[in-house]
């Protein structure tokens, strides 16, 4: 094993890799009920010889290789959940679950994690430390994150560093999507109520539209982005949800709007949580309406550590060369809760370009979504080479 590179081993591997992805893509389950998904990653693990611990923050998965020799801790992160989504690919392998599909590839992030464990299993006395894997439940808006970093999974032993992949349609297979700083934005909720009174729609005088003042609420909420916001600093305001009223000659009590904010930097969540608020509620005010505005934080921007991903492209560079590193010019204004993990610990969260053979066609979340395979032991050989050169030091 010695003298044979990483890649030439995750090369041997590819089937087994895919074997993993497929069977895993066949039974998704959504956040938190990962239960088929746990016990096929825990009796994987167990088979190789690491410690397993089951049942950690409900379904997730912790599992550590202990080289035997005193060194650091480090931590590859993979998370088990699907979305409700009926998939629509078509494939042999499609999901066998009715309304659930690994559509954002949390398959394949399991199918890599499972197949650097076997790599550095085999490599292990050469290395010095521990490495911890942690498959992690419901990544999906639930924050499964925060339950597994609450249940202590970043302690005893301590977890120095951590790093992740993400599956990334958008760009081809064989490169590394890379990011010192953030990578992805963050993910707040917004829900405000708009509040009026209900008449006839012949006496509209006589009542206070909700649906009219709703209507200005919307359009003034997107001035906060254009007017308000620095065209540098990425920010995104996203409404996705609009109900009310119930008969065309009623005038609308009330509406109900819910929508998405997505911000790269804390101080600029915090100026969209503090406007948000007080545009709609001012505007309602301005139509004799009210807004009752509800906001909430979610998962905070994923910031990868400079040093961190320093170390990510020496691996790669090593691995694939120089042309594997995608350098990302800017933030994605997609969400992930490894944040969580990075908020404790220095780490590197990079996307893995899956997009090859016409495979890039349906973005992530997609019902059509098909990803090229052959990222997957790529990906494999990355955790691995990463843990293997951060072990020796
Ligand atoms: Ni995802």
């Amino acid at each position: 094993m010695n003298n044979m590179s990483l890649l030439q081993v995750a090369v041997s591997l590819e089937q087994e890799i895919v074997a993993h992805r497929r069977h895993l893509h066949q039974y998704p389950e959504l956040g938190f009920q990962e239960f088929i998904t746990s016990e096929y990653v825990a009796e994987y693990l167990e088979q190789l010889g690491l410690q397993v611990q089951r049942g950690v923050a409900g379904t997730g998965v912790v599992a550590l290789l202990e080289t035997g020799q005193p060194g650091p801790c480090i931590a590859v992160r993979a998370d088990m959940d699907a979305l409700p989504l009926r998939e629509q690919t078509g494939l042999p392998y499609a999901s066998r679950h009715e309304g659930a599909m690994h559509a954002c590839g949390h398959d394949g992030h399991m199918a890599m994690a499972l197949g650097a464990a076997r790599m550095l299993t085999g490599l292990r006395r050469e290395l010095a430390g521990t490495v911890k894997f942690i498959f992690q439940p419901a990544e999906e808006m639930l924050g499964g994150a925060r339950h597994m970093i609450d249940a202590g999974v970043l302690e005893s032993p301590r977890v120095d560093g951590i790093i992740g992949l993400h599956l990334w349609p958008d760009l081809p297979t064989g490169q590394f999507g890379v990011k010192a700083g953030t990578i992805m934005a963050s993910m707040d909720h917004v829900d405000i109520m708009v509040h009026g009174r209900a008449g006839h729609g012949a006496a509209p005088h006589q009542g206070v539209d909700a649906i009219i003042a709703a209507a200005q609420v919307l359009s003034a909420l997107q001035v906060l982005i254009s007017r308000e916001s620095d065209p540098a600093d990425a920010v995104v305001l996203s409404m996705g949800s609009i109900h009310g009223g119930s008969i065309p000659n009623i005038i609308a009590d009330q509406v109900e709007i819910r929508g998405t904010v997505r911000a790269v930097n804390a101080a600029t969540r915090e100026r969209m949580r503090t406007r948000v608020t007080e545009l709609a509620q001012a505007v309602a005010a301005g139509m004799n309406a009210r807004a009752d505005v509800r906001y909430e934080f979610g998962y905070p921007p994923t910031v990868n550590d400079a040093k961190w991903v320093r170390y990510a492209e020496e691996a790669l560079r090593g691995l694939y060369g120089e042309e594997a590193i995608h350098p990302l010019a800017h933030s994605q204004m997609t969400s992930e809760d490894m944040a969580y993990y990075m908020e404790h610990v220095p780490g590197a969260f990079l996307l893995i370009g899956t997009g090859g053979e016409g495979k890039g066609k349906f973005p992530l979340h997609h019902p059509e979504l098909a990803i090229d395979e052959k990222a997957l032991h790529y990906g494999a050989a990355y955790l691995a080479q990463f843990v293997r050169n951060y072990l020796r030091e």
